[in-house]
């Protein structure tokens, strides 16, 4: 039997590594993608068929997490083995500003997907992006143990989908997951994530087309892992035996100085040749340190990443250089839009 999943989040970096994992092992996939006025699927455009071929395995529908009504009809629609919640308002500073749709869409939007599975079909496997930003203040190393202390409005919305999703699995037996992933990044990251903004800026500092970048705080610590890696952590956790929740992380950890000798030094540059500091980048309050123990993946679903944060740079860089170097534009311009392109479509 062909296995379905649903993926909230589907147009994002995680979304699109995830997509394209559950399609080479056999899945039919179902995406929620939210209408804007702009294309908002390039990162996975080069995943899409025409929808009129009945082989086509990729479908995607409108839907908002804000909308709870829509998200019942697709759950009752779709009938998902699988639900992968990915979406969210996913950037800590935006929070700040925004901390009240941030509410809406990464904490009552969980509720809501739970309910319309809970009501529709209890026996799927649900996924929730729980984040290492759930730790905050608790110094390092964080393991499924540590204790939270939230520093955003971003993480204690995700502190509520993370209960809300124990409570669903403690109160009517579902199989509900957290995967709390320390930062991952590929050249699919969005732009205005620290890795992505140096690795641009360098790359594009080397072709001649900028001179700097402004940044905030750098010396915070993160633990920088590879997003295609960690898709695979998600699959994982909903085909173990039992529900649990599972840190996925490298224990690598690096500061956004050493993060930036890496990214310049792969193109034979001096980053405090080039980077400027903005106060607008800082934010009211900081993470500090995260370095994750992924000692459990390890061992109960044989979870191993290869890629830390220096590896990471090396290879961001190289992606933004080769995008730069083909099409003088962002990697996925570099796939070419599907001849049967639909604008009806999402
Ligand atoms: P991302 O690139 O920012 O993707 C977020 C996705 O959510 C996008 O597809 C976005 O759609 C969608 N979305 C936003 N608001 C929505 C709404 N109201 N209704 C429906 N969809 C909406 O994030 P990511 O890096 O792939 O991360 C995936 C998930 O893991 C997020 O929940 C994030 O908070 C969590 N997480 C990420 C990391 C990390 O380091 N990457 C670590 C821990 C946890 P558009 O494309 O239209 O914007
Ligand atoms: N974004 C950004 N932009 N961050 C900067 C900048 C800048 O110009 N300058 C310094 N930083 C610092 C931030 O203050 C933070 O300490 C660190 O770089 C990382 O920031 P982000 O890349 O924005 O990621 P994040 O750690 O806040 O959040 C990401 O990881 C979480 C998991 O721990 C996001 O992907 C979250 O969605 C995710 O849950």
């Amino acid at each position: 039997m062909t296995k379905r999943a649903m993926i909230t989040g589907i147009t994002g970096q995680d979304g699109s590594y995830l997509a394209e994992f559950l399609l080479a092992r056999g899945y039919e996939v179902h995406g929620v993608v939210r209408r804007a006025s702009s294309f908002n699927t390039h990162r996975i455009d080069h995943l899409r068929r025409d929808p009129h071929d009945p082989a086509n395995r990729l479908h995607l529908h409108y839907g908002d997490l804000s909308d709870g009504s829509r998200l019942a009809c697709l759950v009752d629609d779709i009938r998902p083995d699988e639900v992968y919640n990915l979406a969210a308002q996913s950037h800590v500073r935006v929070s700040f500003d925004e901390p009240v749709h941030t509410a809406d869409i990464t904490a009552t939007g969980t509720a809501r997907l739970l309910e319309a599975v809970r009501r529709s079909c209890p026996e799927a496997r649900f996924y929730q992006a729980s984040s290492s930003e759930l730790f905050g203040a608790t110094p390092p190393p964080q393991d499924e143990r540590t204790p939270f202390h939230p520093r955003s409005p971003y993480a204690a919305a995700k502190l509520f989908s993370y209960w809300m999703t124990r409570n669903h699995r403690e109160g009517y037996g579902m199989f509900a997951v957290n995967g709390i992933l320390f930062n991952h990044e590929s050249p699919r990251r969005g732009e205005t994530f620290v890795t992505r903004k140096i690795t641009r800026a360098a790359a594009a500092i080397a072709a001649g087309r900028e001179t700097h970048v402004y940044l905030g705080n750098l010396d915070a610590v993160r633990d920088w892992g590879y997003a295609a890696e960690y898709v695979e952590g998600m699959w994982r956790m909903l085909q173990a035996d039992e529900p649990d929740d599972f840190v996925l992380a490298t224990g690598v950890g690096v500061t956004i100085r050493e993060f930036l000798d890496v990214a310049f030094g792969t193109v034979g540059l001096d980053w405090r040749d080039h980077v400027r500091f903005d106060p607008r980048y800082l934010r009211p309050t900081e993470v500090d340190a995260l370095i994750g123990d992924a000692t459990k993946a390890r061992e109960v679903l044989g979870w191993k990443p290869s890629v830390d944060g220096r590896g990471l740079a090396k290879l961001m860089v190289e992606a933004d250089l080769e995008a730069i170097e083909h099409a003088g534009r962002p990697w996925i311009d570099t796939v070419p839009l599907p001849s049967w392109n639909d604008p009806d479509t999402p």
